[in-house]
């Protein structure tokens, strides 16, 4: 239960729950490199954002505070466990996760996918640290609380918030190592822009999310271990089966469209009988991944869609967590 005294009635109470990242960050003041993530805690955050009581009754509750490389799939179940908790409570009506950027848009999807509420949950941060001149946090937290509070965002799933743009969790992508514009869906669109505190949505994603998503990590402590292999020429085909042993299901990031050489086609092949899928995405960025009818008549081998290669490992290891068969996997990627 998290204690809310709506301290404006007229305005939306919305929880905000911080995991650290370069919005968190500290360093040499007015310098964008060489910070440390993950060192300001929240409350000082909140308090960096002078007009945010006008926007919302803002709670928050420090996660953890950690650079998002070290984000583990603990952090995730508390999260969604935590969201789906304080979700049940009727006066709190949104939610803002704040995040570092390296690992955003993973975070985001896997709560896109296991949050179990209408109520809108927006994952933002920043490219520069608090002290650095022109912080971006502030900005990004202050437009990120106005799109939780707002009855437009009702329903739209996970969204993300980056440099006055809203993004569906599913579609969003880290795109620049260190601009402030780090964020795009590249031919996939944004859902809509920020101006100041007012969302302005264009478009929406259809496909299936937070309550209509099957999946539930009510009760569960860990999940299936998926793996990711990249290809590029040449590389060694013992990969495979090194990562077999020891996971439940692989993601290749393979070359256009997700394909790798024949070598890793006779080691992906051998995978089949032990119970193995492997969900072929790419690496270059954009488009979608069909059936292949000569790569795929493996039934293990199963085709992305238009999922990055970590978008495709979280809903993996989510597929295996309901059914290890090789067609209603395939069916899961071709719905969600
Ligand atoms: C991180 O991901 O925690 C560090 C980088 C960032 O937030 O931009």
């Amino acid at each position: 239960m998290l204690l809310v005294n709506s301290k404006n009635s007229e305005l939306k109470n919305i929880v905000i729950l911080a995991t650290g990242g370069t919005i968190a960050g500290t360093g040499e003041s007015g310098k964008t490199t060489n910070y440390e993530a993950g060192n300001l805690d929240i409350k000082s955050l909140i308090d960096s954002v002078s007009n945010i009581n006008e926007i919302a009754n803002v709670y928050s509750e420090q996660i953890v505070n950690v650079d998002s490389n070290d984000i583990t799939i603990n952090h995730w179940l508390t999260l969604a466990n935590r969201i789906n908790e304080i979700s049940k409570q009727n006066d709190v009506d949104g939610f803002v996760i704040t995040h570092g950027t390296d690992t955003l848009e993973e975070t985001a999807y896997f709560l896109d996918l296991t949050v179990k509420t209408n109520k809108p949950v927006i994952v933002t941060g920043a490219m520069r640290p608090s002290t650095a001149t022109s912080a971006d946090g502030p900005l990004n937290l202050y437009q990120s609380v106005a799109l939780a509070a707002n009855d437009l965002s009702k329903g739209q799933g996970c969204m993300v918030v980056f440099a006055d743009g809203i993004y569906s969790a599913r579609n969003v992508q880290k795109v620049n190592t260190f601009k402030t514009n780090a964020f795009n869906s590249i031919d996939l669109g944004c859902l809509g822009y920020m101006r100041d505190n007012i969302p302005y949505f264009l478009n929406k994603s259809i496909k299936p999310h937070t309550v209509d998503s099957e999946f539930d990590i009510l009760g569960l402590n860990k999940l299936p271990q998926v793996s990711i292999a990249y290809f590029n020429i040449d590389a060694d085909p013992s990969i495979i089966d090194y990562l077999a042993k020891k996971s439940d299901g692989i993601v290749i990031a393979g070359a256009g469209c997700g394909t790798f050489s024949s070598d890793w086609l006779k080691e992906i092949r051998k995978l089949e009988p032990r119970g193995i899928p492997v969900v072929r995405s790419s690496r270059t960025g954009s488009g979608i991944i069909l059936n292949d009818t000569a790569i795929d008549k493996s039934a293990n081998c199963i085709p992305g869609n238009t999922l990055s290669p970590s978008k495709a490992r979280i809903l993996l290891s989510l597929a295996l967590t309901k059914t290890v068969d090789y067609s209603k996997i395939r069916k899961i990627f071709e719905v969600y």
